[in-house]
Protein backbone atom coordinates (compact mmCIF):
# COMPACT_ATOMS: atom_id res chain seq x y z
CA UNK A 1 0.00 0.00 0.00
CA UNK A 2 1.63 3.27 -1.06
CA UNK A 3 0.87 6.34 1.46
CA UNK A 4 -0.08 9.63 0.52
CA UNK A 5 0.80 12.51 3.26
CA UNK A 6 -2.77 13.30 3.71
CA UNK A 7 -3.09 9.74 4.75
CA UNK A 8 -0.59 8.81 6.63
CA UNK A 9 -1.71 12.05 8.51
CA UNK A 10 -5.39 10.35 9.23
CA UNK A 11 -3.13 7.16 10.58
CA UNK A 12 -0.62 9.11 12.53
CA UNK A 13 -2.93 11.64 13.98
CA UNK A 14 -4.07 9.76 17.22
CA UNK A 15 -1.08 9.13 18.47
CA UNK A 16 -1.43 5.04 18.33
CA UNK A 17 2.03 4.67 16.28
CA UNK A 18 4.03 5.89 18.79
CA UNK A 19 2.36 3.67 21.74
CA UNK A 20 2.99 0.80 19.04
CA UNK A 21 6.51 1.45 18.67
CA UNK A 22 7.15 1.36 22.55
CA UNK A 23 6.04 -2.73 22.33
CA UNK A 24 8.20 -5.72 20.71
CA UNK A 25 9.63 -6.18 18.27
CA UNK A 26 9.95 -2.28 17.71
CA UNK A 27 12.18 -2.37 20.53
CA UNK A 28 15.41 -4.96 20.81
CA UNK A 29 19.10 -4.85 20.91
CA UNK A 30 18.63 -3.54 17.25
CA UNK A 31 17.76 -0.28 17.82
CA UNK A 32 20.32 -0.23 20.71
CA UNK A 33 23.35 -1.51 18.18
CA UNK A 34 21.99 1.27 15.74
CA UNK A 35 21.82 3.94 18.02
CA UNK A 36 25.40 3.04 18.91
CA UNK A 37 27.02 2.20 15.57
CA UNK A 38 25.21 5.98 14.25
CA UNK A 39 26.88 7.64 16.88
CA UNK A 40 30.55 5.59 15.92
CA UNK A 41 29.63 7.04 12.53
CA UNK A 42 29.28 10.79 13.69
CA UNK A 43 32.88 10.55 15.38
CA UNK A 44 34.71 8.86 12.92
CA UNK A 45 33.57 11.56 10.08
CA UNK A 46 34.45 14.26 13.13
CA UNK A 47 38.07 12.08 13.92
CA UNK A 48 38.53 12.30 10.11
CA UNK A 49 38.42 15.91 10.23
CA UNK A 50 34.87 16.89 9.19
CA UNK A 51 33.20 20.03 11.26
CA UNK A 52 29.52 19.56 10.06
CA UNK A 53 28.13 16.14 9.26
CA UNK A 54 25.07 15.99 7.43
CA UNK A 55 22.75 13.50 8.33
CA UNK A 56 19.36 12.35 6.72
CA UNK A 57 16.01 10.99 8.28
CA UNK A 58 13.37 9.24 5.81
CA UNK A 59 10.33 8.73 6.86
CA UNK A 60 10.51 10.26 10.37
CA UNK A 61 6.78 9.70 11.35
CA UNK A 62 6.83 9.61 15.32
CA UNK A 63 10.31 10.29 15.77
CA UNK A 64 10.76 7.70 17.52
CA UNK A 65 14.31 7.04 15.96
CA UNK A 66 14.88 10.82 15.68
CA UNK A 67 14.52 10.92 19.39
CA UNK A 68 16.82 8.24 20.04
CA UNK A 69 19.27 9.42 17.79
CA UNK A 70 19.38 12.77 18.62
CA UNK A 71 19.61 11.73 22.47
CA UNK A 72 22.50 9.75 21.98
CA UNK A 73 24.48 12.59 20.35
CA UNK A 74 23.51 14.67 23.06
CA UNK A 75 24.76 12.15 25.67
CA UNK A 76 27.79 11.85 23.30
CA UNK A 77 28.38 15.36 23.91
CA UNK A 78 28.62 15.82 20.23
CA UNK A 79 27.56 19.33 19.91
CA UNK A 80 30.99 20.26 21.26
CA UNK A 81 32.86 18.30 18.29
CA UNK A 82 31.13 19.29 15.60
CA UNK A 83 28.05 20.35 13.66
CA UNK A 84 25.31 17.95 13.31
CA UNK A 85 23.02 18.85 10.40
CA UNK A 86 20.11 16.63 10.70
CA UNK A 87 18.07 16.65 8.32
CA UNK A 88 14.22 15.04 9.27
CA UNK A 89 12.08 14.26 6.93
CA UNK A 90 8.72 12.59 5.82
CA UNK A 91 5.82 12.53 3.08
CA UNK A 92 3.72 14.65 5.61
CA UNK A 93 5.14 18.36 6.41
CA UNK A 94 3.38 17.75 10.53
CA UNK A 95 5.13 14.27 10.95
CA UNK A 96 8.14 15.70 10.05
CA UNK A 97 7.93 18.32 12.24
CA UNK A 98 6.58 16.70 15.12
CA UNK A 99 9.61 13.87 14.78
CA UNK A 100 11.86 17.18 15.28
CA UNK A 101 9.85 18.20 18.23
CA UNK A 102 10.67 15.14 19.85
CA UNK A 103 14.14 15.12 19.19
CA UNK A 104 16.79 16.75 21.95
CA UNK A 105 19.21 17.47 19.25
CA UNK A 106 18.97 21.43 18.48
CA UNK A 107 20.03 21.23 15.21
CA UNK A 108 17.23 19.71 13.36
CA UNK A 109 15.75 20.85 10.37
CA UNK A 110 12.32 19.26 9.13
CA UNK A 111 11.36 18.55 5.55
CA UNK A 112 9.05 17.02 3.36
CA UNK A 113 10.69 13.89 1.69
CA UNK A 114 9.04 11.01 -0.82
CA UNK A 115 10.98 8.39 -1.75
CA UNK A 116 8.75 7.76 -4.17
CA UNK A 117 9.68 11.00 -6.32
CA UNK A 118 13.23 11.83 -8.21
CA UNK A 119 15.40 13.77 -6.11
CA UNK A 120 15.62 16.25 -8.83
CA UNK A 121 11.43 17.25 -8.14
CA UNK A 122 12.57 17.28 -4.71
CA UNK A 123 14.35 19.81 -2.19
CA UNK A 124 17.51 17.55 -1.37
CA UNK A 125 20.78 17.83 -3.31
CA UNK A 126 22.57 14.37 -4.35
CA UNK A 127 25.81 13.77 -3.04
CA UNK A 128 25.31 15.65 -0.22
CA UNK A 129 24.43 13.38 3.09
CA UNK A 130 27.31 11.86 5.15
CA UNK A 131 24.66 9.54 6.80
CA UNK A 132 21.42 8.23 6.33
CA UNK A 133 18.62 6.67 8.47
CA UNK A 134 15.26 5.09 8.37
CA UNK A 135 13.25 2.50 10.64
CA UNK A 136 10.09 0.87 9.09
CA UNK A 137 10.25 2.85 6.03
CA UNK A 138 11.45 1.03 2.79
CA UNK A 139 8.52 -1.07 2.67
CA UNK A 140 6.04 1.52 2.30
CA UNK A 141 8.10 2.45 -0.80
CA UNK A 142 6.81 1.40 -4.47
CA UNK A 143 10.36 0.02 -5.15
CA UNK A 144 13.25 -0.93 -2.55
CA UNK A 145 15.60 -1.02 -5.20
CA UNK A 146 14.80 2.77 -6.46
CA UNK A 147 14.43 3.67 -2.73
CA UNK A 148 18.16 2.32 -2.48
CA UNK A 149 19.45 4.02 -6.08
CA UNK A 150 17.93 7.82 -4.19
CA UNK A 151 20.01 6.75 -0.84
CA UNK A 152 23.03 5.64 -3.25
CA UNK A 153 22.10 9.26 -4.96
CA UNK A 154 22.23 11.64 -1.73
CA UNK A 155 25.00 10.18 -0.10
CA UNK A 156 28.44 11.41 0.03
CA UNK A 157 31.02 8.83 -1.39
CA UNK A 158 31.93 7.34 1.43
CA UNK A 159 28.51 7.76 3.22
CA UNK A 160 26.66 5.32 4.97
CA UNK A 161 23.00 4.07 5.01
CA UNK A 162 21.64 2.32 8.65
CA UNK A 163 17.87 1.20 7.74
CA UNK A 164 15.71 -0.86 9.97
CA UNK A 165 13.28 -3.01 9.16
CA UNK A 166 11.00 -6.12 10.08
CA UNK A 167 10.56 -9.30 8.18
CA UNK A 168 7.28 -11.29 9.23
CA UNK A 169 9.33 -13.59 11.74
CA UNK A 170 9.54 -10.20 13.65
CA UNK A 171 6.62 -10.18 15.27
CA UNK A 172 6.03 -13.70 15.60
CA UNK A 173 9.57 -14.08 17.67
CA UNK A 174 9.36 -10.66 18.74
CA UNK A 175 13.32 -9.91 18.11
CA UNK A 176 13.87 -8.14 14.81
CA UNK A 177 15.71 -9.42 12.13
CA UNK A 178 18.64 -8.26 10.51
CA UNK A 179 21.06 -8.87 7.77
CA UNK A 180 23.96 -6.55 8.17
CA UNK A 181 25.21 -5.52 4.65
CA UNK A 182 28.67 -3.12 5.10
CA UNK A 183 26.18 -0.28 6.79
CA UNK A 184 23.15 -1.46 6.27
CA UNK A 185 20.80 -3.21 8.28
CA UNK A 186 17.66 -4.64 6.59
CA UNK A 187 15.13 -7.62 6.92
CA UNK A 188 13.34 -8.66 3.70
CA UNK A 189 13.43 -11.27 1.81
CA UNK A 190 13.86 -10.09 -1.61
CA UNK A 191 17.18 -9.75 -3.35
CA UNK A 192 18.60 -6.48 -2.53
C1 LIG B 1 5.59 2.61 9.56
S1 LIG B 1 5.94 4.31 9.56
C2 LIG B 1 7.53 4.42 10.34
C3 LIG B 1 7.64 5.66 11.08
C4 LIG B 1 8.88 6.15 11.69
N1 LIG B 1 10.14 5.83 11.16
C5 LIG B 1 8.82 6.27 13.18
O1 LIG B 1 9.84 6.09 13.83
O2 LIG B 1 7.75 6.54 13.68
C6 LIG B 1 6.37 4.63 7.86
C7 LIG B 1 6.73 6.07 7.63
O3 LIG B 1 7.17 6.18 6.29
C8 LIG B 1 6.60 7.32 5.71
N2 LIG B 1 6.51 7.08 4.27
C9 LIG B 1 5.57 6.38 3.60
N3 LIG B 1 5.82 6.40 2.28
C10 LIG B 1 6.96 7.12 2.13
C11 LIG B 1 7.71 7.53 0.99
N4 LIG B 1 7.32 7.19 -0.24
N5 LIG B 1 8.80 8.29 1.18
C12 LIG B 1 9.18 8.65 2.43
N6 LIG B 1 8.52 8.30 3.55
C13 LIG B 1 7.41 7.56 3.40
C14 LIG B 1 5.24 7.44 6.40
O4 LIG B 1 4.74 8.76 6.32
C15 LIG B 1 5.56 7.01 7.80
O5 LIG B 1 5.94 8.07 8.62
Amino acid sequence: MLMSAAAVEVLFHDDIMSKIYEYPPFVGPVFDQTVARFVQLVENAVFTGKRVVRVLEVGAGTGRLTALLGQALLDSKLDEKCYVDYVSTDVSMSLALESTAKSPWPTMTPMTFNLNVPIEHQNLDPASFDIIVAFDVLHATSSIHDSLTTFRDLLLPGGHLAIIELDGSSFACDAVGTICKTLCCTAFNDPL
